[in-house]
């Protein structure tokens, strides 16, 4: 949710600028900015609309400089407009800020400075740590700052620079992630790792309340106070390819097709070599801490959310612990009942969606252990939870959650199986059939792949559609709320998600001839029960395609069209059965012409409440 960067060096800082904020347009592109410092004078550009439109400003008006900052926005206060876009600077051009966040008491700073005579240009919060920098100024661009920063309450990254002090530039971050990438004579400042991934993979991560002064060739990191934190450079261990688009028309699609490794990825690492246990180095469990646990709190959002409510069937299932599953937004409010036998798993991509960090915050004040399931190492969620398991998908840069989500479903399958091998819940045999299951979805996700033209197809079937219906029961309910959501947030299609046996309790009344139903039928336990909703919405005439298992003929005997999932256990097909609703999005989207990678509205990374 907003990117910055920021620069400073021999070279010229628009080149970074530029791609750094191309990298990180997937955070928001509701406008676009940088400034950049040259003979006395600080040059603020900025456009309103995609990054283009920018891009085309700087080659008419090259800004020449070797110290600068940039902004890619995702609108929260003043909507899209060149003139609430980043960066902001004071009255005289002497100071220039870009902001990701909220700054909370903006209203009573910006009164107090209109009381004092400055005037303001935007609608923005961030303006007024524009002005607040000019008027506190006490001749050190530092201690200026650190004062200005001690007046700011809400959640931010700022990264400022100063006309009188263009040596340096200085930024500090709350709530809101900020890495330092360490080069040979020249520093970059960004929000995510992406931006910086060509130049350097050596990084500082800035903790909450930690103030940066970076130049050329030296950083200090100190407190609000100055007092000087050392810190420990963090070897980034992606690789450049990983964030291009490697010849695929999106990055969604790309992430689709990479969804064999990560989940390779995810998996190896855990399961035992002789394939008949899992084992988590990262967390090294005793039996009693599993036998401690009394419930499991699982919460996060969106597709992530959607991954915590099949974990709820996982863990049940194998490891028969009681599990709850809370949106993050929503558990924080509602006085839940967490305490010290209560494990938190908070499953987030990014490590950094600010609802799922302040309940995860919230479940440890109220005693919980916590573990959280993540993508981004160094992360704020990764550095809050007592414990931490990655996903290994590498990073996802489409709005649009697709390997992140399969691979969430392997950690946290594993994560069962780990909880069942410790509390003695699980037995054996099983165990060893899930992950032989599970060590074949690499290679039969190609299976899928293979048939992906009939996806295609479906896909122009629906492209002028009003609504979608999905439907399925246990498992299959909780897919059917992601593949819902895929289609909702990239083609812009109504879509509902409905549990099976809910239907005839209102939805079936919107069931009219010819509307779209997706049933999911894989789970072999209700199989039966499915085929008489399936029975439901085609006795109203409904266009019903199955997702099933291989070789399942009594739903293809009952749908209009089918889509095959390989053969495989209850507990492992999700993690597949997801590969073609995320296709059906993907497609529906290109051939309604959206731009699928940056869906209206949205951004990736959401670090607003
Ligand atoms: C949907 C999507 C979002 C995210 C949600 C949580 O495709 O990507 O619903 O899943 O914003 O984000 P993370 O997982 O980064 O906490």
């Amino acid at each position: 949710m907003c990117g910055i960067v920021g620069y400073i060096g021999d070279r010229q800082a628009t080149e970074f600028l530029m791609d750094g904020l191309a990298k990180l347009e997937y955070r928001g592109y509701d406008s676009a900015g940088i400034a950049v410092y040259h003979d006395d004078k600080i040059t603020v550009q900025k456009k309103v609309g995609r990054l283009v439109n920018l891009q085309k400003v700087v080659e008419e008006h090259p800004n020449v400089g070797t110290v600068g900052i940039g902004h890619t926005r995702w609108a929260t206060h003043g909507g899209p407009s060149d003139m609430n876009s980043h960066p902001h600077t004071d009255e005289k051009g002497d100071f220039a800020v870009v902001h990701n966040g909220i700054i909370e008491n903006y209203l009573e700073l910006k009164e107090e400075l209109i009381g004092k005579g400055y005037h303001f240009k935007s609608e923005t919060d961030t303006e007024v740590v524009a002005h607040l920098c000019a008027d506190m100024y006490d001749g050190d661009f530092a201690s200026t700052v650190r004062h200005v920063l001690l007046r700011l309450r809400g959640s931010f990254s700022l990264v400022f620079m100063c006309r009188f002090e263009p040596d340096k530039i200085i930024c500090s971050k709350r709530d809101n992630p900020l890495i330092i990438g360490l080069g040979n004579g020249e520093n970059y400042i960004a929000s995510d790792i992406p931006a910086i991934l060509s130049y350097t993979r050596r990084t500082y991560i800035l903790n909450d309340e930690e103030m940066a002064i970076v130049q050329k060739d030296k950083i200090w990191v100190t407190d609000y106070e100055g007092i000087p934190i050392s810190k420990k450079v963090f070897e980034v261990n992606w690789d450049a390819e990983a964030a291009e688009k490697g010849g695929f028309e999106h990055f969604m699609l790309k992430e689709i097709y990479e969804q064999p490794k990560a989940i390779r990825d995810t998996m190896s690492c855990r399961i035992a070599n002789d394939g008949t246990h899992v084992v988590f180095d990262e967390l090294k469990w005793t039996p009693e801490d599993v036998k401690s646990i009394d419930k499991i709190l699982i919460t996060a959002c969106g597709t992530a959310y959607h991954a915590g409510l099949l974990a709820k069937y996982f863990i049940e299932k194998i490891a028969k612990i009681p599990v709850e599953v809370d949106i993050a937004s929503e558990y924080r409010y509602r006085d839940p009942l967490t305490d010290h036998k209560t494990l938190c798993i908070v499953i987030s991509q990014s490590g950094e969606t600010i609802d799922t960090l302040a309940a995860l915050k919230e479940a440890k004040r109220r005693g919980a252990r916590s573990l959280a399931v993540t993508n981004v190492l160094g992360s704020s969620i990764s550095r809050e939870a007592d414990q931490v398991v990655y996903t290994w998908a590498g990073p996802e840069i489409a709005v649009a959650s697709t390997k992140a989500y399969t691979t969430q479903l392997v950690a946290l399958l594993l994560l069962s199986l780990y909880m069942g091998q410790l509390n003695g819940e699980l037995d054996a045999e099983l165990e060893g059939n899930i992950l032989s299951d599970l060590m074949n979805v690499p290679d039969q996700c190609q299976q899928i792949f293979d048939h992906v033209e009939d996806i295609h197809a479906y896909a122009n079937q629906f492209k002028e559609k009003e609504d979608v219906f999905f439907i399925g029961r246990s498992m299959d309910y909780a897919l059917a709320m992601e593949g819902a959501l895929k289609l909702k947030e990239i083609s812009y299609i109504h879509a509902e998600a409905y549990a099976g046996g809910e239907l005839k309790h209102g939805t079936l009344a919107l069931i009219i001839s010819g509307v779209p139903v997706i049933a999911l039928a894989t789970q072999r336990n209700v199989e039966e029960k499915m085929i008489s909703n399936i029975k439901e919405v085609k006795a109203r005439d409904a266009f019903v395609v199955g997702v099933v298992q291989e070789h399942d003929t009594e739903v293809a005997k009952c749908v209009d069209a089918i889509i095959t999932i390989p053969k495989t256990s209850n507990f492992v097909v999700p993690i597949m059965t997801v590969i073609p609703l995320q296709l059906l999005a993907y497609y529906t989207a290109v051939v309604r012409g959206n731009d699928v990678d940056k869906p209206r509205n949205l951004a990736k990374s959401v670090t607003v409440e």
